[in-house]
């Protein structure tokens, strides 16, 4: 009877990728376990191993999400481990990466190796994992160098480099598997949700204003500002905190290069407002200040609203305290009224 061929060790040859696995997260700790995790041949085939430049290899671009699906898109697996996000591969798939690859063919565009690495894959809490949030800048700057740059030099980024957790990272604002194009409706950086959806949860937190010393009401006088409220009807054109302040480029207002400082305020209103570009007197902008015509209607709707109201409280103030029976009104054939005078608990009962 012939042998049955020895087992095979890819590893006795490809030591480096043997060695990053054994300290990854692929790593089964039992053997019991080890059917759950995957082995070399579970992401590159047994006999249709090819370069993952080559499109047969199960490792090329558009494939590997196929490659990770046989157990973080499988039933038994979020069975097995409930505590691993369970929708990934879903939305990896709308994502515009996914996209990219599968459907213009962009091979440029994160397959899941991108950002987790291959072999050496680590869960995002390790601090040596592509994935944490210190390392994601370095990790999505391999592609988006300029942007990763951008940011790392803005005051969030300067940030996250002191080691502070309530900064935004690139996921914070873009999403992690369900990353689009910031144009996409769906996209919570949309033009129109930026303020609600981004910034305001930390710059209308009170407690997060009282821990940095910042001011509260940067959102509310966003909100109540023509901007604000022509942003809220649906307008893309009127400016959101992004347009003022940059978006991977936030410094403070007293920094030199950051797009509110004084000296560069006419510039960045000037996008919109060409005017503005001679102006150098360009008011506070967040103060719930009004334009000279919003507070003459403001103004008039005061005066409508205190005469109606005065108006009301006087007609019925006279009704209630009208001349008792007798007198002209409330008698029975009053010329004017006609026999169905009404009574006080008919008319004004409601008053009472
Ligand atoms: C006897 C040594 C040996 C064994 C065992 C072996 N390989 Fe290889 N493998 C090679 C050599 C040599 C190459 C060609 C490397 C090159 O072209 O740079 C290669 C190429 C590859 C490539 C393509 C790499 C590239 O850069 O083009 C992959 C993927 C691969 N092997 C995976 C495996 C897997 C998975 C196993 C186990 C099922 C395995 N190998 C077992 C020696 C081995
Ligand atoms: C979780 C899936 C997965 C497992 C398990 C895995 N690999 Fe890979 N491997 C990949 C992916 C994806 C690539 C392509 C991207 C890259 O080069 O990192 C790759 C690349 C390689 C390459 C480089 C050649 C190339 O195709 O670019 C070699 C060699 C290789 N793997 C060998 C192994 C060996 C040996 C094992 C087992 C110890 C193994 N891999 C286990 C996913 C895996
Ligand atoms: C054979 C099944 C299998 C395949 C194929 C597989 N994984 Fe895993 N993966 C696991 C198991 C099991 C764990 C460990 C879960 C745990 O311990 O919580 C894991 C954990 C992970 C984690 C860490 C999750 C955490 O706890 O934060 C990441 C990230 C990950 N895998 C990415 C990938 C990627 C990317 C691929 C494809 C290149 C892939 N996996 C392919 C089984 C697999
Ligand atoms: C654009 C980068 C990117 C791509 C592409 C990507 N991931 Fe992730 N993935 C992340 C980030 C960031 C996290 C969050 C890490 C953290 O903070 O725990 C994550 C988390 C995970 C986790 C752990 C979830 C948990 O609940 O702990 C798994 C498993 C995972 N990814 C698998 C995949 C698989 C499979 C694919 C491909 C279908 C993929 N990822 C594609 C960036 C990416
Ligand atoms: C391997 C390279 C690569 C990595 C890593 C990568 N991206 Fe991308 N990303 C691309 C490419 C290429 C596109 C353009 C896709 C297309 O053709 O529409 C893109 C598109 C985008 C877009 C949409 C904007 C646009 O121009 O279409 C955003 C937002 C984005 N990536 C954010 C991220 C974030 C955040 C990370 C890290 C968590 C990341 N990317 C990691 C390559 C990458
Ligand atoms: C505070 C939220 C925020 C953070 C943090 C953030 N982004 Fe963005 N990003 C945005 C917004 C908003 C846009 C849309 C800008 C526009 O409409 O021009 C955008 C646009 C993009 C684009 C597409 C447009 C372009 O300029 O090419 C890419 C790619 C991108 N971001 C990648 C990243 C990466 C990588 C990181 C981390 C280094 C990151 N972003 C961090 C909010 C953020
Ligand atoms: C995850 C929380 C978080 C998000 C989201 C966020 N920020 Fe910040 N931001 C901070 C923290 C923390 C500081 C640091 C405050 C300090 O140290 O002075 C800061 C500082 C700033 C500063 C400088 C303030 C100063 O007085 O120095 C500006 C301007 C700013 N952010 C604007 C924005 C805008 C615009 C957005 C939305 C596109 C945004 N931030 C999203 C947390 C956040
Ligand atoms: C029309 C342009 C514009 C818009 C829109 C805008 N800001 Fe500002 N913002 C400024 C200017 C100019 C300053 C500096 C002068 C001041 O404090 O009024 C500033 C100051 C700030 C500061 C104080 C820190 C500093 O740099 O002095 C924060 C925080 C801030 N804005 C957050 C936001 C947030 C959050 C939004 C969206 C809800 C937003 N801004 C919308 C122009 C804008
Ligand atoms: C992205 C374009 C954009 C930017 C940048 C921008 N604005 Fe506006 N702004 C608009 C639009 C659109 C309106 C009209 C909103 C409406 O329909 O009420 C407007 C309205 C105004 C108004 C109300 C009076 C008027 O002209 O209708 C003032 C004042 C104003 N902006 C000042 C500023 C200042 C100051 C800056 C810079 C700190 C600035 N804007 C930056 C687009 C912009």
């Amino acid at each position: 009877m012939e042998q049955p061929p020895p087992r095979v060790d890819c590893t006795s040859c490809h030591t480096d990728e043997g060695a990053a696995m054994e300290g990854s997260v692929h790593h089964p700790p039992s053997v019991a376990d080890a059917t759950y995790y995957p082995v070399c041949w579970t992401c590159h085939g047994k006999h249709s191993i090819f370069s993952s430049g080559d499109a047969r290899s199960h490792t090329y671009p558009p494939s590997v999400d196929r490659v990770c699906s046989q157990c973080h898109d499988s039933d038994a697996f979020r069975a097995k481990f409930p505590a691993v996000n369970k929708n990934i591969v879903a939305s990896y798939r709308h994502s515009t990466h996914s996209r990219a690859l599968h459907e213009t063919g962009n091979l440029d565009a994160a397959a899941c190796n991108d950002c987790h690495g291959s072999h050496d894959i680590l869960p995002g809490t390790h601090e040596k994992s592509s994935v944490n949030r210190f390392n994601l800048a370095g990790t999505c700057g391999q592609c988006h160098e300029q942007v990763s740059q951008e940011y790392l030099t803005s005051i969030h980024g300067e940030l996250l480099a002191a080691g502070n957790r309530d900064t935004p990272v690139c996921t914070y604002c873009h999403g992690e598997h369900y990353i689009l194009n910031p144009r996409d409706p769906e996209s919570p950086l949309e033009h129109t949700r930026v303020s609600r959806e981004i910034c305001s949860p930390c710059h209308n937190s009170v407690v997060m204003s009282r821990k940095y010393g910042l001011r509260t009401d940067r959102v509310a006088t966003y909100e109540d500002s023509y901007h604000g409220l022509a942003t809220r009807f649906g307008s893309t054109s009127a400016a959101n905190c992004a347009t003022c302040h940059g978006v991977h480029n936030i410094l403070p207002s007293s920094d030199p290069r950051s797009m509110v400082h004084k000296a560069n305020l006419p510039a960045t209103c000037g996008q919109c407002h060409p005017r503005i570009r001679q102006d150098a007197e360009i008011g506070p902008v967040h103060t719930a200040s009004l334009t000279q015509q919003a507070e003459l209607v403001r103004r008039f709707y005061m005066w409508v609203i205190v005469l109606t109201l005065g108006g009301m409280v006087a007609h019925n103030l006279l009704i209630h305290f009208r001349p008792s029976a007798g007198s002209c009104c409330a008698s029975a054939g009053c010329p004017r009224w006609g026999s169905s005078t009404p009574t006080r608990s008919s008319s004004i009962g409601f008053w009472r």
